[in-house]
């Protein structure tokens, strides 16, 4: 199937690279950029942050950008899309174990500027989000079935963070990280309210076993169907795909 992306700013916002390697120098280098401007001005730069195979690039490039001293993270709070249910935080396949062996054990932000969030009461992270006036920019990625962070087929454009159960695909893409076969299958993810309330959204996918989703995402009628295709809406939601993920797309 070849789609077309819904229509011309959306084609506009999708950069395609050579691999995930080079569109994570891009991304990496837009963020330190960002994170710069706010230091300038004094301003705290909020930043959300997704887990899973697709970030692992774009974090290794900003602990190369921070060891080389192009940018530091004294300014910046961080807010995860999601964690398990359930999990102790000390298992390394908690959200909060892959964010320490994958990017805050090897940059300078504080543990205390890093948020994700709680089962106790998922709402209160919108709460707190809205607080401080919102993200500046979301790190995003998909699932195979369209979802963002865990917000599964079935979420709404306005739903709150909260407590999800996770979709049968979600668990049998993801269980290869739980050989043990005790993956969670529920799930606290920030709500798509708070993720189309960011300032700016990068999405990022690489290869081709997410070629037709990203194409279905961009060309199909927005509805929560395919929770990614709301992004469509969102003014300024960038694509940052390889040419596997948009070997779909004319
Ligand atoms: C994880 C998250 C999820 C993943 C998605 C893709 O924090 O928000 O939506 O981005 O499941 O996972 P990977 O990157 O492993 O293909």
């Amino acid at each position: 199937m070849i789609s077309e992306p819904a229509n011309a700013t959306l084609r506009k916002n999708i950069h395609v690279s050579d691999s995930a390697a080079k569109a994570a120098v891009a991304i990496a280098r837009k963020i330190s950029n960002a994170i710069k401007q706010h230091q300038l001005i004094g301003k705290t730069f909020r930043l959300g942050l997704a887990t899973g195979a697709t970030p692992v690039p774009l974090y290794k490039e900003l602990i190369k950008l921070y060891q080389q001293g192009d940018v530091n993270f004294k300014n910046v709070h961080t807010y995860n899309l999601d964690e398990y249910d359930e999990i102790s935080f000390d298992n390394p396949n908690s959200y909060h174990g892959f964010m320490r062996e994958n990017l805050f054990d090897h940059i300078n932000i504080p543990l205390e500027q890093t948020h994700f969030p709680s089962g106790d009461d998922p709402a209160a992270y919108d709460r707190e989000i809205a607080s401080v006036g919102g993200l500046d920019l979301l790190i995003l990625g998909i699932g195979s079935n369209g979802h963002i962070a865990f917000n599964e087929p079935g979420s709404e454009k306005d739903s709150p963070s909260r407590l999800i159960e996770l979709d049968a695909s979600t668990i049998a893409d993801n269980k290869q990280y739980f050989p043990d076969g005790d993956m969670p299958t529920r799930a606290i993810t920030m709500g798509l309210k708070t993720i189309l309330d960011t300032k700016t959204l990068v999405l990022m996918a690489w290869g081709d076993s997410k070629a037709s989703i990203i194409a279905e995402s961009l060309s199909c009628t927005p509805s929560a169907d395919l929770p990614a295709s709301f992004l469509q809406d969102h003014p300024n939601t960038l694509y940052f795909l390889d040419h596997g993920s948009a070997s779909k797309l004319s």
